[in-house]
């Protein structure tokens, strides 16, 4: 497994690897949801790229960027167990020179649900992925359903931008009591981790109401927001109930959707979503 940090190196290390190559970008304080990135893109690709970047421009002035959990000895080591080819970690100088200027924008679907609540920060992940996809250059590039906004903004910008790039969306892969595996779970305190599990009990309760045929968008938010409201350490930020594609959110009957929350619990933002489906 080789490691480049400059543009150099990753260039000349990129123009080895067998095609396809598949792209898994990452913040890094890895854990088995990213892991499963891995695989997947291990299983359908030649070659597997892991980008490792804190990206700075998609945090708010009032957000977790200098606190976010880093630990790059254990992320190489537990990238070193799997099929991957090359790891990218490059510093903000080879991402941001002195100067930049240049951004990269989706409008309408980055205005809802996160981009409502975390202003410029789709932008930042926009700018940021735009930049790895041009320097990696992959076939297919493996993104997580935990952020299901980002993906869906990531797919909207590949289509608008002509990239050549399949993006792919994993399941999410969450802990034994339900809670989505996250870098930012490591900020919990053990009191706040049980009440954590809110989210997951939250969306399972609406995800049973629609299998017994409750498909009113409505009723299934406030399914959600009953659950949540009960747990005394978390604050509901949203409730939605949303088109998959549009992210618009739906009134009356519905057979698809997407459920997603956005709770606080002490001082940790924690977010989570399902997918209704009628069949
Ligand atoms: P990060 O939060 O490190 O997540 C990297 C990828 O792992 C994202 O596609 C995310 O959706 C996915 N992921 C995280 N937790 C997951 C889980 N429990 N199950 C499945 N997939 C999971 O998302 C980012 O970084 C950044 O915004 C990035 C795209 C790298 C741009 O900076």
């Amino acid at each position: 497994m080789n490691v480049v940090t400059s543009l150099a190196e990753l260039r000349a290390a990129r123009a080895l690897l067998e095609e396809p190559v598949g792209i898994v970008p990452t913040m890094g304080f890895l854990h088995p949801g990213h892991l499963s990135l891995v695989r997947r893109a291990g299983i359908e690709c030649a070659s597997v790229v892991v980008s490792i970047f804190v990206n700075p421009i998609q945090f708010g002035p009032n957000e977790d960027l200098a606190t976010y959990p880093r630990d790059l000895p254990q992320d190489l080591a537990m990238l070193g167990d799997e099929h991957v080819a090359l790891v990218w970690t490059p510093t903000s100088d080879v991402m941001y020179p002195p100067g930049f200027q240049t951004w990269v924008t989706v409008e309408a679907l980055t205005e809802r649900l996160e981009g409502a609540e975390r202003p410029g920060h789709f932008r930042g992940v926009t700018t940021v992925v735009t930049k790895l996809f041009t320097g990696v250059q992959p076939q297919r590039a493996y993104f997580g359903q935990k952020d299901a906004q980002q993906a869906t903004v990531i797919r909207q910008m590949t289509r608008d931008l002509n990239f050549p790039i399949d993006i792919v969306i994993c399941p999410t892969v969450r802990e034994p009591d339900g809670l989505a595996m996250s870098s930012r779970n490591a900020y919990l305190d053990p009191v706040e981790r049980r009440s954590a599990t809110v989210l997951f009990r939250a969306l399972e309760r609406a995800q049973a109401a629609f299998t017994q045929g409750e498909r009113d968008a409505e009723t299934l938010r406030n399914v959600v927001s009953a659950v949540i409201t009960q747990e005394p350490l978390a604050d509901l930020q949203y409730v939605s109930c949303a088109d998959c594609d549009t992210l618009l959110e739906l009134h009356g009957h519905t057979d698809r959707a997407l459920l997603s929350v956005a709770v606080r619990v002490g001082r940790v933002r924690l977010i989570d979503n399902v997918i209704l489906t009628a069949n």
